[in-house]
């Protein structure tokens, strides 16, 4: 079955899909993404996702593409097309097409969109999260922006790779206080020894994910005390449990960090019950 994307207003066959070489995305990192979970053939929480590409695209003074409907609408399209159960979609606006120059180009150029889905084997998900993962730590590079989700993503690339190298599957990054951040393409948390759960609030230094807030709804419904601020890597290291949280893994437990075991080596109970619960409170779009 052939897969399609969509490019600029038309559904054209994945293969074949591509933008042009003066995208001013592809040349200045100039746009921002989001990845949004597709659960049953449904979009999870694209409300939250919406609102926050249009945070994005506000901050870099990017008009929305089109309105926040018809970005449903090809969303819905592309999981149709695609016939996703399981899955993801990315969607991606920039600037658009215009001769290389750092300055905006005229008004006349249009925000360029390319939205692609695939689908994913939830089972994988699962199975990795009985064992759990480990992460890295690196130092913080990235600008301080971070707040937008933009495809400027080569610091985010170099530490997956370095973590990968070292048989981790994250990298947290730490600041030059020597407190987490976030991870490369996740936030982290950790529950302490008293069972307080903690993550880094979301004011600066993080990306507002969207699995986040979900997750600290889940928390308050289950009663578990929350604590919004910073950790270091030693702190998570003799937590009683870590986790990373985004769309692409939910809520995914972390039982080594740079080599250490975290408690027993085991998925913690917090991030497998977070976990469990996650779909009381995400939304899921039924079209
Ligand atoms: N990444 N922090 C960073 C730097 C991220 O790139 C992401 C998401 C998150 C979690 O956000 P959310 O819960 O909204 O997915 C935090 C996406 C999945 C990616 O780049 O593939």
């Amino acid at each position: 079955m052939p897969r399609w994307a969509y490019v600029n207003g038309r559904y054209v066959r994945h293969r074949d899909a591509a933008v042009h070489v003066e995208d001013r995305g592809y040349q200045f990192a100039d746009g921002v993404y989001e990845v949004c979970q597709v659960v049953g053939g449904h979009p999870v929480d694209e409300r939250r996702h919406l609102d926050r590409l249009e945070r994005s695209l506000s901050e870099i003074e990017i008009d929305m593409p089109m309105s926040r409907a018809a970005f449903s609408a090809i969303q819905r399209e592309l999981v149709r097309r695609n016939r996703i159960r399981d899955g993801l979609v990315y969607m991606q606006v920039t600037r658009g097409v215009a001769p290389r120059d750092h300055v905006f180009p005229s008004a006349s150029v249009r925000p360029a969109l390319v939205m692609t889905a695939k689908s994913i084997d939830m089972g994988v998900g699962e199975r990795v999260a009985k064992s759990g993962i480990a992460v890295i730590t690196v130092p913080e590079n990235r600008w301080p922006r971070v707040d937008i989700k933009s495809v400027g993503l080569l610091p985010n690339v170099l530490a997956r790779e370095e973590a990968k190298r070292a048989g981790a599957r994250e990298a947290w990054f730490v600041d030059r206080d020597g407190f987490v951040t976030e991870g490369a393409a996740t936030n982290a948390w950790i529950v302490t020894m008293d069972g307080v759960i903690v993550t880094r609030p979301a004011e600066f230094g993080i990306l507002r994910g969207i699995t986040r807030t979900v997750v600290l709804e889940v928390a308050e419904r289950l009663g578990l005390a929350v604590e919004e601020r910073a950790f270091t890597p030693d702190e998570a290291k003799a937590a009683r449990e870590a986790f990373i949280t985004a769309a692409t893994q939910i809520v995914m437990p972390v039982v080594r960090i740079d080599g250490e075991t975290v408690a027993n080596g085991e998925p913690g109970s917090v991030a497998i019950e977070l976990r469990k619960h996650f779909f009381d409170v995400a939304e899921i779009s039924i079209f």
